[in-house]
């Protein structure tokens, strides 16, 4: 492919790293003790060393710190350790760090675990959704920022935590927002308890149960219930990889930044001469134009998902496989979100000698995990972000250019431990007409779900909350109705019970725990648990280019002509009979799960993905059951099933059009039926869906059809209203 001449460097040596890869490269060979005086060599060499005591002291002196430095400087390894040797962590007291991603807080977690040399869970753990890996000796603990919110709901005053680092502030995501305005409150209403001001009398007369009842609790809105007890002061550490402290620092009343030198080597920065159309050829083209004609070193490439990333890694191994026996030493290694914990690790592993590592990676490799042997990187220029329409309700995913600061924070990473380059797979003049910066998640996504669980945390005037950047008046008003349309909000707007309180209680979107709490009502609580388990992960199914007869074959064996809900339900059902009738022959547990692998490629079927669901399922499990709902299975009764998916997502009702579109019926919008449908070619009249894909259209994905005559019948506050 052709690039523009090279251009300019952004960056200047500042100081040459100690950093020796090919000590990194000879790691799997080496022995325990090898690998832990590395480990600690390595630890040394990281710029946030040389500034130990002078964080610690800051950390003393301040009681919210904001820290930038640079992505790989050591901030999120290294600060948490610094503090607990600090003797932060005094009388049991824990430091919490808090990541916007799973895969960042896992990551992380078990290498701090190794540095320290400790067992996983132990002194060091993290924890996340639907998998908690602490325990009562865990003092540094790394965690997803929605699970933090949610210990909020149980612990009002994260009495537990002595310091709590908000690590990622810049990506701010919708929990990163929400978080700062709750620990603000925290940290207000913890200081107030351990002074003298706290006033007992007055405290009684509001709220008395405040510290215990959860549910009910209003401490927020009036922030000293502290009840006579008293708190230690929270200490509060903001870090962020982008120079812009100072949004942070007037938001927490001028609070101090302090800024951690990096090191940068050179990054030779490459356009293509012309807008590309197919980003996934055009990185395909770049990825082995590297490997041949480029000196040692791996690549990182930037993609948008899950799915683009395997079909990415199809494709290498493919075009691999043209090429001359020498020239195939090539590894690939996916990274993202959902990656099953196991694989996450192999990311840092150095790839075989004379190998060469391409990574292909979500724009978690931006900043969150910083991956050592990068020279090259690849940059497609784009990243999927959610996008919430308030006039419609809607929110959906789409493909958007990335901003200037991500495009900075790409390149940055192929110059960590060398000079490095970055193919950016767009012309010079577009990077221009980027966005300085990403516009804030909480701007542009359905706010139900940080509604509700503000609102089980006793904040009731959603509009008056201290956000760090507000959120349209429109979309607030949008979610509130939504979420009174589900029957989690009362009349005035108050959480309610118990609904409401089981609804906040779930870790799920609104809509989907409302859909577990209407299932054990339609005695389909067994299939709706199945469900909601695969619709939170990506496509179930793939279809490898070469093969779409075969794979097209496969997915009919489970097609139901009832609707995609139902089809799904069919591949989790027979891969769980599969599983069991494996385990009962005698098979032992790994041995099942690697028949399980090849079963799922026989049915062209996302094992991974599968996986996932499956975990997801068991846990969702467990909570509903520990909620005391019922989980019974409407058995072959699937007009129940089918009802009760039309009584849960009726807003997302269509009726099909003459031209065979169809308008949903909340706002009237047109959109179309997803080619991945069992509905694509044999349109339904009325259908429910779950999922608005933006591409060229508005397509629609994972539906099920209805009887129109259902919608008043099972939602009436909505359809009723509106006849
Ligand atoms: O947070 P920040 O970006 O400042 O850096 P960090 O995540 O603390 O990473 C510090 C160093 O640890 C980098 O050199 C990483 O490559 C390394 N690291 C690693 O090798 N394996 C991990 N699982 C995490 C970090
Ligand atoms: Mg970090």
């Amino acid at each position: 492919m052709a690039y523009s001449e090279l251009r300019t460097t952004e960056n200047s040596i500042k100081t040459s790293t100690q950093l020796n890869k090919k000590n990194i490269q000879n790691g799997n060979k080496d022995d325990f003790f090898a690998r832990k005086q590395r480990l600690a060599q390595q630890r040394k060499s990281l710029p946030i060393a040389s500034v130990e005591k002078r964080l610690v002291e800051e950390v003393r002196k301040n009681d919210t710190l904001i820290i930038v430095g640079e992505t790989g400087s050591g901030k999120t390894t290294q600060l948490p350790q610094f503090l607990f040797n600090g003797g932060f962590c005094r009388e049991g007291k824990v430091i919490g760090v808090t990541q916007p991603r799973r895969v960042a807080a896992v990551t992380v977690a078990k290498r701090v675990a190794e540095e320290c040399g400790v067992e996983l869970g132990q002194r060091v753990g993290y924890s996340i959704r639907f998998e908690d890996m602490t325990s009562n000796s865990t003092r540094i603990k790394y965690m997803t920022d929605g699970l933090l919110l949610r210990e909020a709901l149980l612990d009002p005053f994260l009495s537990r935590y002595a310091v709590i680092i908000v690590d990622e502030a810049h990506e701010r995501t919708v929990h990163t927002d929400v978080l700062l305005g709750l620990l603000k409150n925290v940290q207000k209403a913890r200081s107030q308890s351990s002074s003298q001001q706290c006033n007992t009398e007055k405290n009684k007369s509001h709220n008395n149960s405040a510290m215990d009842d959860n549910e009910n609790s209003q401490c927020f809105s009036l922030l000293i219930p502290c009840q006579g007890r008293k708190y230690p002061p929270l200490k509060l550490i903001i870090m962020s990889a982008s120079l812009d402290a100072k949004g942070f620092s007037d938001y927490f009343g001028g609070a101090k930044a302090v800024h951690i030198q990096g090191r940068q080597h050179p990054v030779d920065i490459l356009y293509t001469l012309h807008a590309e159309r197919d980003f996934l050829e055009a990185a395909l083209i770049t990825v082995f134009q590297i490997h041949l004609e480029e000196g040692p070193g791996d690549i990182l490439v930037f993609l948008t998902g899950q799915e683009e990333i395997e079909s990415m890694e199809r494709l290498v191994k493919d075009r691999v496989q043209q090429l001359p026996e020498d020239k195939h030493k090539i590894q690939t290694v996916p990274i993202f979100s959902s990656l099953p914990s196991e694989q996450q690790m192999l990311v840092f592993r150095p790839a075989p000698s004379g190998f060469r590592k391409v990574i292909l990676a979500t724009n978690i490799a931006e900043t969150s995990v910083t991956i050592p042997g990068i020279k090259y990187v690849i940059d497609p220029g784009l990243v999927k972000a959610r996008c919430y329409n308030p006039r419609t309700g809607m929110e959906s995913l789409i493909t958007i250019p990335t901003s200037k600061a991500q495009a900075l924070q790409r390149s940055g990473r192929a110059g960590r431990e060398g000079p490095g380059k970055c193919f950016r797979l767009y012309p010079e003049s577009e990077f221009a007409k980027l966005a300085d910066s990403t516009v804030p998640e909480i701007k542009r996504c359905n706010l139900s779900n940080v509604i509700l669980q503000l609102k089980a945390l006793g904040v009731d005037d959603i509009i008056g909350f201290d956000f760090m950047e507000k959120p349209s008046r429109m979309a607030i008003v949008k979610s509130l109705e939504h979420l009174f349309l589900l029957g989690a909000l009362t009349d005035d707007y108050k959480l309610s019970n118990p609904v409401g309180n089981q609804m906040a209680r779930l870790p799920l979107d609104p809509i989907y725990a409302k859909s577990l709490i209407l299932a054990s009502e339609f005695n389909c609580l067994e299939e709706m648990l199945i469900t909601v388990a695969m619709l939170s992960v990506d496509s179930i199914f793939y279809t490898p280019r070469e093969k779409m007869k075969e794979a097209r074959d496969a997915k009919k064996s489970f097609a139901s002509q009832e609707g995609d809900h139902l089809t799904l339900m069919n591949v989790f059902r027979t891969s769980a009979e599969f599983l069991e009738k494996r385990k009962m022959s005698g098979s032992k547990d790994k041995t099942a799960e690697r028949s399980l692998g090849k079963w799922c490629r026989d049915n062209f079927i996302n094992s991974r993905s599968l996986k996932h669901a499956r975990d997801i399922h068991s846990q969702i499990r467990g909570h509903v059951e520990q909620m005391g709902l019922r989980v019974t299975s409407c058995g072959d009764e699937m007009l129940q099933f089918r009802r009760c998916l039309a009584a849960s997502f009726f807003l997302n009702a269509a009726l099909k059009q003459p031209d065979g579109s169809y308008r949903a019926l909340a706002n009237s919008q047109i959109v179309r039926i997803h080619p991945s449908s069992v509905f694509f070619r044999t349109k339904p009249e009325c259908i429910i869906f779950n999922e608005l894909v933006r591409t060229n259209d508005d397509f629609i994905r994972n539906i099920t059809r209805i009887d129109p005559l259902w919608l008043p019948e099972l939602a009436p506050q909505y359809f009723a209203a509106q006849s």
